[in-house]
């Protein structure tokens, strides 16, 4: 490894010190006698000044060939100046290029092309800064969380991927052959959660998730990262504190560590510092009214989609929770409303901004019989779940769970115009390479 100082670094306190810079170029402009080497690293870009009377002839038109993302080390002196991007240029001594690119297939300014050519071209799309700004942000949201479970005592666990049964319908399983068998890609780790909270009482996990959902929206990803919690002696009130305190925890540190890359997406800020707990709640009737109200074809006992979802956004202007959805539109695990059995006790979570739904939480069904009697409602085999109900027969206790997509939560931050842009390598229907 070199020894070398990142361009974040290079800032006018380092004024006549030398630095050796390792990096892509960025761009390449000459002036006069003078080349304009903006060097990028994984940390920012800095200006770097070569001159012929410095670095002689042959170093000179070799730099003046130099294409974006050739890879370079330029060693040099720091002079702060005012007009440099950061306050500071690196005055070059000393330039070795390891590759020289003549083109670089991405523009300079990425929103120039075609989302198809950034997806075809993704293997080398993601090294532009924004792209970058995006991996930060969703890496720190992450750590955010992991900071938020430790502190509040919730257990990591590593579910499998390879699974038997279908969480989320059978109409959006990824099948493959295992053996002699078949099995499938997990849709939701929540069944074992489920399981280990048994042992763990409070437990989480981040997995990838697959659905096979041919539906081409701005907000579904064939293959996506899961954040999901499962906690032993809550009910669906509680859990929704869990969920409005975590986001808060989430958006709240993001906003503190990465203020710098949110606003290279966004000049309001103001629905992430909304970010607050408590989150308005409202009732499903409450929320099909608001939308009929609104001009919105919707009767009760309709599934909200990304269109309805979108208008009940513009009410708030923070996240916010749906609860209290019909049984039919909802999953077969889903606890029963002891109140009114045409419902049950589950709750979306809403992000503002036309964003929608980005967890799906319930109180789980911890009756045997009545678990039964949903799994053959919906037409599946009990015999397919046999261990998963066994959890209802040894020490059965009312739980609670979500589960939050870490994408759908980093478009929403970041205000992206689609979900594909929250991941490294997109995998949607259309697309399953690079
Ligand atoms: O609402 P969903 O389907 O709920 C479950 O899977 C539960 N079993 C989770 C649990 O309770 N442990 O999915 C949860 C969240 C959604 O709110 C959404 O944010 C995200 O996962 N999600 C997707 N994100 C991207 N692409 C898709 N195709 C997604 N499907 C769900």
């Amino acid at each position: 490894m070199i020894e070398k100082t990142y361009c974040e670094e290079v800032k006018p306190e380092l004024d006549g010190q030398r630095v050796k810079l390792a990096g892509w170029v960025y761009s390449n402009m000459r002036v006069g006698k003078k080349i304009f080497l903006w060097i990028r690293d994984s940390t920012g870009i800095v200006q770097t000044v070569i001159a012929k009377n410095v670095v002689g002839e042959e170093v000179f038109e070799k730099a003046k060939k130099l294409g974006r993302e050739s890879s370079v080390i330029v060693e040099g002196i720091v002079k702060a100046d005012e007009r440099a991007p950061g306050g500071a240029e690196v005055h070059v001594e000393k330039l070795e290029v390891i590759q020289a690119v003549s083109e670089f297939p991405i523009p300079e300014n990425p929103e120039q092309a075609s989302p198809e050519l950034l997806l075809d071209y993704r293997h080398l799309h993601i090294r532009t800064p924004k792209v970058s700004a995006i991996m930060k942000v969703k890496e720190t949201l992450i750590m955010a969380a992991r900071e938020w479970l430790l502190k509040n005592g919730w257990h990591e666990v590593f579910p499998p991927i390879l699974v038997t049964g279908a969480v989320e319908g059978g109409a959006t399983l990824f099948k493959l052959k295992y053996f002699d068998k078949y099995a499938y890609l997990s849709q939701s780790a929540q069944l074992y959660l489920e399981a280990a909270i048994f042992g763990l009482e409070k437990v989480w996990s981040l997995t990838p998730s697959f659905r096979a959902e041919k539906s081409r929206t701005r907000r579904h990803l064939t293959e996506f990262w899961h954040l999901e919690l499962e906690g032993a002696w809550m009910d669906l009130w509680d859990i929704m504190k869990v969920e409005e305190e975590l986001v808060s925890y989430m958006v709240q540190r993001t906003l503190e560590l990465r203020k710098k890359e949110i606003e290279m997406f966004r000049d309001d800020l103001t629905t992430l510092k909304n970010t607050e707990p408590p989150f308005p709640r409202i009732s499903y009737d409450e929320a099909i009214e608001i939308l009929q109200s609104k001009g919105v074809k919707i009767e009760w006992g309709d599934d909200m989609g990304a269109d309805e979802e979108r208008v009940l956004t513009e009410e708030f202007d923070r996240p916010f929770f749906v609860y209290g959805y019909p049984k039919h539109i909802k999953a077969f695990y889903m606890k029963e409303d002891p109140q009114d059995p045409r419902k049950v006790l589950a709750a979306d979570m809403l992000a503002p901004e036309g964003y929608g739904e980005i967890i799906g939480g319930s109180e789980r069904e911890d009756n045997y019989d009545k678990l039964v009697q949903r799994i053959i409602e919906e037409g599946m085999d009990p015999k397919d779940y046999e261990w998963y109900l066994d959890l209802r027969k040894y020490g059965s206790v009312p739980h609670s769970g979500f589960g939050l997509g870490v994408e759908r939560l980093v478009a929403w931050v970041l205000k992206l115009d689609h979900i594909r842009w929250a991941t490294l390598f997109p995998r949607t229907p259309a697309r399953i390479y690079p």
